[in-house]
């Protein structure tokens, strides 16, 4: 099972202790159904914490019961010092929080969107006008500040979204999902710019994401959940050191025999082997080189032509199927075939 590395919870000196985020025993019930299920972390100040998981896994519910949205069932989370269930006012005027829809309003203008959030936050008029045109300038939307909403790209509505979610100055910023359904051009251009704004300001983040390169480039740390619990929480380094194996190597066979998935299991030093269809399997090792020397020479043996042979550090992916025994990338090719014809704002 899952190695758990859970920070010790120091329940009264939070603030003291440098934590922006304390979670502890949160459980979230839908009826009979657990969505969220005793999970604890803490985040500390200035950290870019990243929450992992397949679809349904609980991500959007924990973050929900973080920011007031829900209640919670039992557990606590304390977010800059404040109990959520408590004191959510104080919650609220701390944290800024961009959800997984699209909410900004279409019919007006990039600048009248920002606008009307500042003033939803009683941010004073002067100050306003200075930290729209700061936030413009950060998510490069200062040409655009008087194009209608509906006008822009997803991207830009992203960078819009980030932009609104941060016009009052919060300390801690919640992001659900901010790059999914973009563009690996503009998935990179949210990144880069909430490390600007980062940069720039003194913030914490939370965020989820189904991307795993950019996790593990971005995140100081990363908790895994898989049905509502945690699963692994660490760096994204000790995270891969975690997985039994140092090396993968993807390798496609000319029509491999019935057994080839079992064959590629008795190579020496591999951990496991995946079969991703279409003869394509993924095996991890511990000694890439030996592997791939062994692994040819039982294919020749065998009959079995090579088509295609990689050898690669193991990376997030396989911290991921490590702790949930599955892939990412199938929960969310199910996703897409879902989602994508639905939802328009979620294209690129
Ligand atoms: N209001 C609700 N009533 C009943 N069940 C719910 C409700 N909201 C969420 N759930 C269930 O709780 C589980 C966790 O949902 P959640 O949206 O938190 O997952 P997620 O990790 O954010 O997934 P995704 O990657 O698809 O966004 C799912 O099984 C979902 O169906
Ligand atoms: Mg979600």
């Amino acid at each position: 099972m899952a190695e758990i590395k859970i920070e010790p919870n120091g329940v009264s000196s939070s603030a003291a202790a440098g934590y922006a985020i304390e979670v502890q025993h949160i459980v979230k019930k839908y009826g009979d159904f657990t969505a969220v299920d005793d999970v604890s972390f803490n985040v500390k100040e200035g950290e870019i914490f990243g929450l992992l998981g397949p679809n349904g896994a609980g991500k959007s519910t924990l973050i929900r019961m973080m920011t007031t949205l829900i209640p919670i069932t039992s557990g606590m989370a304390r977010i800059a010092g404040h109990d959520v269930a408590k004191d959510p006012n104080a919650v609220r005027r701390t944290i800024g929080v961009i959800p997984q829809a699209l909410t900004s309003d279409l019919d007006l203008t990039v600048e009248e969107n920002l606008n009307i959030y500042a003033k939803l936050y009683d941010v004073p008029a002067k100050e306003r006008k200075r930290s729209i045109e700061e936030l413009l300038g950060l998510v490069d939307l200062t040409k655009w500040r008087d194009a209608q909403t509906k006008t822009l790209s997803g991207g830009m509505r992203r960078r819009l979204e980030i932009a609104r979610g941060l016009v009052h100055h919060p300390k801690i910023f919640f992001l659900d999902e901010p790059t999914t359904g973009l563009d690996p051009v503009s998935r990179v251009a949210v990144w880069e710019m909430l490390g600007n704004i980062k940069s720039q300001r003194q913030l914490t983040i939370l965020i989820t994401t189904h991307y795993m390169d950019e996790a593990d480039r971005l995140c100081d740390r990363i908790a895994i959940v898989d049905h509502g619990k945690l699963v692994a929480l660490d760096t994204p380094m000790a995270l891969k050191a975690s997985v039994p194996g140092s090396n993968v190597i993807e390798a496609q066979f000319e029509n491999p025999p019935e057994d080839w998935e079992q064959r590629l299991h008795t190579l020496d030093e591999v951990t496991s082997v995946q079969h991703e269809g279409a003869g394509m399997y993924r095996v991890l090792t511990g000694n890439g080189s030996r592997t791939t020397t062994e692994l040819v020479e039982m294919a020749v043996g065998a009959g079995v032509a090579v088509k295609s042979l990689s050898v690669q550090n193991t990376t997030l992916d396989d911290v991921f199927v490590h702790y949930t025994g599955r892939q990412l990338r199938d929960e969310l090719q199910k996703a897409y075939a879902f989602v994508m014809p639905q939802s328009p704002g979620l294209r690129p």
